[in-house]
């Protein structure tokens, strides 16, 4: 197998194993800005349901839980790498004691979701990897409530780099293609726009769901 395939099967679903183990240092370095940001952006309110898909490490996850501070407010995490879970698992052991946060170990397009039951939705560097946006896409608009805000972060300019490397297989890591797949399943107010953190310039993808 081809290196960039390598490295794009471990950053799509990493495994427990010395590839993947170094994939999760990569992100938990890299990527901390993309889900600080994903989570503010996101306007979360101290007693929303909010969703994190594709959490990875699980650095997304304290940021959005410290913000739920009402006892209504619940963080539910979704990733279909075994690893991952476990891994978020262990950095959240205490907030899930608690019942402030849910875990489960699952796709994306298949949630174990009641319908409308989400405010508000985020995720990072996550839907290049789905085989079929429509079906994430539909199933995110599913379990959203009437008016919710979805937000997506991503460094475009890093992607299109490892895309051109064939890290990502096909054109899904296009902000247009997933832009599309939004739009045709129910949200409205589709969007990009460029973002600064101190000296990183990263784009947020935001997408309302219409009810
Ligand atoms: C590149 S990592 C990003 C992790 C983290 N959000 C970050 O930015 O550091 C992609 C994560 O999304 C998860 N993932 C990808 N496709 C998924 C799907 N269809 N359903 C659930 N999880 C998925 C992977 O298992 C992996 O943990």
């Amino acid at each position: 197998m081809m290196w960039a395939e390598k490295l794009g099967k471990q950053l799509g679903r990493p495994t427990r194993s010395v590839a993947g183990w170094l994939v999760s240092k990569l992100l938990t370095a890299r990527n901390q800005v993309l889900e600080e940001n994903a989570v503010k952006l996101c306007g979360i309110q101290p007693g929303d349901t909010v969703l994190e898909l594709g959490h990875g490490p699980g650095l997304g996850l304290l940021a959005a839980a410290r913000l739920l501070t009402e006892p209504t407010g619940h963080l539910i995490g979704v990733d279909y790498s075994q690893y991952m879970h476990q891994m978020a698992k262990e950095r959240i052991k205490e907030l899930m004691a608690s019942g402030k946060v849910t875990l489960y170990h699952c796709d994306v397009a298949a949630m174990p979701l009641a319908d409308s039951t989400v405010d508000k939705v985020f995720h990072c560097n996550c839907y290049y990897f789905w085989p079929d946006l429509r079906k994430g896409a539909a199933e995110i608009h599913r379990v959203m409530k009437p008016g919710g805000l979805m937000v997506s972060t991503m460094r475009l300019s890093n992607v299109a780099t490892m895309a051109a490397k064939r890290v990502m297989p096909g054109e899904n890591w296009r902000p247009e293609a997933y832009m599309a797949a939004l739009t045709d399943s129910g949200f409205t107010d589709v969007r990009m726009e460029d973002k600064r953190h101190k000296d990183i310039t990263f784009q947020a993808i935001y997408a309302t769901a219409l009810k």
